[in-house]
């Protein structure tokens, strides 16, 4: 397996181009199936998950045709067409799914399409339980009959789907994704309450109204949906990715460096901004993007709680503790989101950090230096933040389990290396 080796302590320099948003990507590929026409989709971001949705699409029937390809190092990203001409099976089996938990986002579309669907339970995941039930409650209030057997959702709407109003009981972006998908297609109107408002969500309901969708208070908690009898081709450009953005943010804070993000979209990221000026750092809008430097400030504690969006998001939280580790002053980091999403301390505690776990709360105090040292981690944004502590800390960082970088971060290392950093990837036997 691939390692990355690091050697720290330069200061980030120069641009970086952002990729297209993971999170956006996948739930906008699950959208092809909810039409015979074509889903042209522009901006997709070459990585490990969108392989694995592509996998699972196409033995659903949907035929993918690459236009494009990265260039400028994935800032323009890749052109797919998604074809779902004809379902040639509504089952989505556990051996796909249990890759990747988005998966289940196959099975509003294709309950609303075909009248039924047979999607594995994803398991468990190394950051929490990550139930599914708000999805099944609410296709449930959709009219679909759901049962549960031998670890499959087994669905069934075989008069259609018939709009309602649903009050999710918590936020849940993928739920909201999954619900908004089956809504665009149900009979009458579909109030969804208490919605994720995650630009994700946003860009999804963008592309579905481009294919024809009638969606109403995007961007906000109140989505209200008028089904319509079929959906049509359209085009549609991911947005940028604010996590990946977020992460470099935060290179280029913790090396005192200054970096301009291309394609960055400040907008998606306030709380973050916010938090990053706190605690030393210049975030300033250019034409193409946004800059961000620290090259003489220093850098400071903030405390930060990770909360649904526009709150400080939960895919950011574990770069933000590698950044509190450098700071001059204590911070204290609440995850609220996901029960089991420090998995990072104890790699940076390798590192020569200073973290205290209470329960949901991790108390940060920043430490003059971090050494290397030999790490790895159990999930996508744990890993990228020892890849932040890496470049920070003196001496050799070598991340193993590379592979979970690949799902999320196109390019990693090379969007760093062109900035200065140090890093390069050591490829292992397979
Ligand atoms: C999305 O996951 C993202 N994944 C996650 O990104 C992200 O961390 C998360 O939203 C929160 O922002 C994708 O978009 C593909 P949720 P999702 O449903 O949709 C609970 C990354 O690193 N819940 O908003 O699965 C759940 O357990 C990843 O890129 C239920 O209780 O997250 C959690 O505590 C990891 N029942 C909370 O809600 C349900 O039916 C929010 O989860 C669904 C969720």
């Amino acid at each position: 397996m691939d390692k990355i080796r690091i050697r720290g302590g330069k200061a980030l320099h120069g641009t970086l181009p952002i990729s297209g948003a993971k999170n956006a990507a996948l739930p906008l590929m699950a959208a092809s199936l909810l039409t015979d026409q074509t889903l042209t989709l522009v901006n997709l971001p070459h990585l490990a998950d969108i392989t694995t949705l592509a996998n699972l699409l196409s033995q659903h029937g949907v035929a993918m045709h690459m236009n494009g390809h990265a260039s400028n190092g994935g800032h323009t990203g890749r052109v797919v067409e998604l074809t779902a001409k004809e379902i040639i099976s509504t089952t989505a089996p556990y051996d796909l799914v249990r890759k990747m938990r988005a998966s289940v986002l196959v099975l509003g579309p294709l309950l609303a399409r075909c009248g039924q669907a047979k999607v594995s339970l994803p398991g468990g995941c190394a950051i929490g339980t990550r139930p599914v039930d708000l999805h099944i409650q609410g296709l449930e209030q959709l009219g679909a009959e759901i049962e549960l057997q031998e670890g499959y959702m087994v669905a069934r709407a075989p008069k259609g789907l018939t709009g309602t109003r649903i009050l999710f009981p918590k936020v849940s972006v993928g739920a909201t994704e999954n619900l908004l998908m089956a809504a665009t297609l149900a009979k009458g109107e579909t109030i969804l309450a208490n919605a994720a408002r995650e630009p994700e969500v946003s860009d999804l309901a963008h592309c579905l109204v481009a294919m024809g969708a009638r969606i109403e208070g995007i961007g906000t908690d109140t989505l209200r949906v008028q089904g319509v009898p079929s959906l049509h081709a359209a085009t549609h450009e991911v947005i940028a990715d604010r996590i990946e953005t977020g992460t470099y943010a935060m290179a280029a804070a913790i090396t005192g460096g200054d970096i301009e993000l291309l394609g960055g979209r400040m907008e998606d990221l306030t709380a973050m901004v916010a938090v990053l000026r706190k605690a030393g750092a210049s975030i300033k809008p250019t034409e193409n993007g946004f800059r961000v430097s620290r090259t003489d400030a220093e850098l400071k504690g903030v405390d930060v709680m990770t909360e649904p969006f526009p709150g400080f998001p939960t895919d950011l939280q574990a770069q933000m503790m590698s950044l509190m580790c450098a700071a001059n002053g204590a911070a204290m980091i609440t995850e609220t989101i996901f029960e089991n999403r420090f998995m990072h301390v104890p790699e940076l505690t390798r590192m020569g950090a200073d973290i205290t776990v209470h329960g949901a709360s991790a108390l940060v105090r920043g430490v003059p230096r971090l050494t290397g040292a030999p790490v790895m981690a159990t999930d996508l944004r744990a890993s990228v933040s020892l890849v932040l502590a890496g470049l920070f800390a003196d001496g050799e960082t070598v991340l193993n389990r590379v592979y979970h970088l690949d799902r999320g971060y196109e390019h990693l290392e090379a969007k760093l290396a062109g900035c200065g950093a140090d890093v390069e990837r050591i490829k292992g036997e397979e």
